[in-house]
């Protein structure tokens, strides 16, 4: 996307509380608080609901907290952050809907605060060297009852939740090849590829589960 902040927060202003839901082993929180002075006195926040995934040694304005998306917030959370962003998190939210995920976030925020959220659209015209990948992950999402029209109703999610200047950004992002920085390239192919073995379990689940299903059918019809 070629920048870590989308929506429109002043992060000149000082002393921000900054959530990062879904922030794995925190790489987004370190980027974004490498990118500011340390003067500014923000608080860096990351939730995950795998706490083994969490970077140690980490700067003492960052603090990962295991939490999940779908169960409660902290009260004391409530209304107490600046900002909230979340990316390619959304599809984890098992126990609630998305809508209740989103609103439940959405009450994170100040009154005056933003909210981020972005999620990978599974289902474009240019899937490129990714459609079998795609067509795999389009698959475990309906399997998993969740679906994977979810990016195109972030809007609405956000407006039931009752945000105010709700944007949609469309980006276009590049992977392997089509990136000419041959360091990003790699990176990219490597986020890929990691992601894609995250979904290789699931994938291989399913499919025992169709072969068993199969199999009891072909002997039933025997
Ligand atoms: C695709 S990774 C994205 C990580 C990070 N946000 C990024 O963009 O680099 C999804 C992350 O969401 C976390 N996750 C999945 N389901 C979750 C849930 N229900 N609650 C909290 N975190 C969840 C996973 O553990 C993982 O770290």
């Amino acid at each position: 996307m070629g920048r870590l902040v989308v929506a429109p927060v002043d992060l000149t202003r000082p002393k921000l509380r900054i959530l990062d839901s879904g922030t794995a082993d925190g790489r987004w929180l370190l980027d974004l608080h490498a990118s500011l002075p340390f003067t500014l006195g923000h608080q860096y926040i990351g939730i995950d609901s795998l706490s083994k995934l969490f970077s140690t040694n980490l700067p003492t304005q960052i603090t990962l907290k295991e939490q999940r998306i779908d169960a409660t917030w902290p009260i004391e959370w409530q209304g107490s952050f600046d900002y909230v962003h979340q990316r390619l998190v959304l599809p984890g939210s098992e126990y609630i809907t998305h809508q209740e995920t989103v609103t439940n976030l959405c009450q994170l925020v100040k009154p005056d605060g933003w909210i981020e959220l972005i999620e990978q659209d599974h289902d474009t015209p240019n899937p490129g060297g990714m459609v079998k990948a795609e067509q795999l992950i389009r698959d475990i999402f309906t399997h998993a009852g969740c679906g994977y029209d979810y990016p195109h109703k972030l809007r609405e999610y956000l407006k039931n939740a009752g945000m105010e200047d709700v944007n949609i950004e469309i980006f276009e992002v590049p992977i392997g090849v089509l990136i000419p920085d041959p360091e990003l390239a790699a990176k990219s192919i490597w986020q890929v590829r990691s992601a894609l073995e995250g979904f290789m379990p699931t994938a291989r689940e399913i499919l025992r589960k169709y072969n068993t299903l199969n199999n009891a059918d072909q002997e039933h019809r025997n």
